[in-house]
């Protein structure tokens, strides 16, 4: 089994920020996060097609903007002016899409690690992955402080191959059967997986491997009493003060 150094040293890690205090993926909900103590943020980068990372989860506008139509389309200048935090609450409006730029520098002036989800249109990998490289290489201090996670094995076979250096997060919902292959191709530092569709073989499975195991979304502690047990490293929560106490 692979021996990594222990680069979370945190067991709760904020869901686009923390998405039930604060419009997921905004700056707000970065500071949020911040606020209940935890770490790590996860949060979702996506590429539009004229050029700009932009810090957003749905293809569409609609459920976190008051604009409208398919994400990767938009014009950068008007994704920059829409409002992305009062569908969320009144006091969050004026809330807007940030850049991966501003996000990284947020999350740096917080003190907080990083875990920075590519997101998975297969169209995409050669554009997004350079780009998000380049911006980490010019923005990003502290290596031990970022993972890098995806459900598209092949984004991160090319950040592996561009940047070996980089610690991988192989994304999945349910396990499948050849994870092994795939985490020993880009030497992965940890398997995030669903903690619903966990079972306690697959989690023993994926230690006994040497690799950090996370799981997304769990929003109740109760839910995820049993992970721990079977060896759970971290749990990414839209709520991380109600896993105060795992901080
Ligand atoms: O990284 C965990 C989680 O964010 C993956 O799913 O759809 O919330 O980005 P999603
Ligand atoms: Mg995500």
């Amino acid at each position: 089994p692979a021996v990594r150094k222990d680069i979370l040293k945190s067991k709760v890690m904020g869901h686009r920020g923390a998405a039930l205090l604060a419009p997921e993926n905004t700056l707000a909900s970065i500071k949020a996060a911040a606020e209940t103590g935890v770490k790590w943020v996860e949060i979702d980068v996506y590429l539009i097609d004229k050029g700009g990372l932009i810090i957003f989860h749905d293809d569409t506008l609609e459920r976190c903007t008051n604009g409208a139509g398919v994400t990767r389309e938009t014009d950068p200048l008007v994704a920059s002016t829409l409002d992305a935090g009062a569908w969320f609450a009144p006091e969050f409006k004026g809330e807007s899409i940030p850049t991966l730029i501003e996000a990284l520098d947020c999350i740096q002036a917080l003190g907080l690690g990083l875990n920075l989800e590519i997101k998975h249109d297969t169209a995409d990998v050669e554009n997004i992955v350079p780009t998000v490289l380049d911006t980490l290489k010019e923005y990003w201090v502290d290596n031990e402080k970022l993972l890098i996670s995806s459900f598209n094995h092949d984004a991160l076979k090319m950040v592996f191959e561009l940047d070996p250096q980089r610690h991988l997060g192989q994304l999945y919902e349910a396990i499948p059967a050849n994870w092994q292959a795939q985490l020993e191709q880009i030497h992965a530092y940890s398997l995030n997986c669903d903690y619903s569709l966990l079972t306690q073989a697959q989690a023993q499975a994926v230690k006994a491997e040497g690799y950090k195991l996370l799981c997304y979304t769990a929003n109740d502690p109760e839910t995820v009493t049993e992970h721990w047990e079977w060896g759970m490293d971290a749990v990414i929560t839209d709520n991380p003060s109600v896993f105060a106490s795992f901080i």
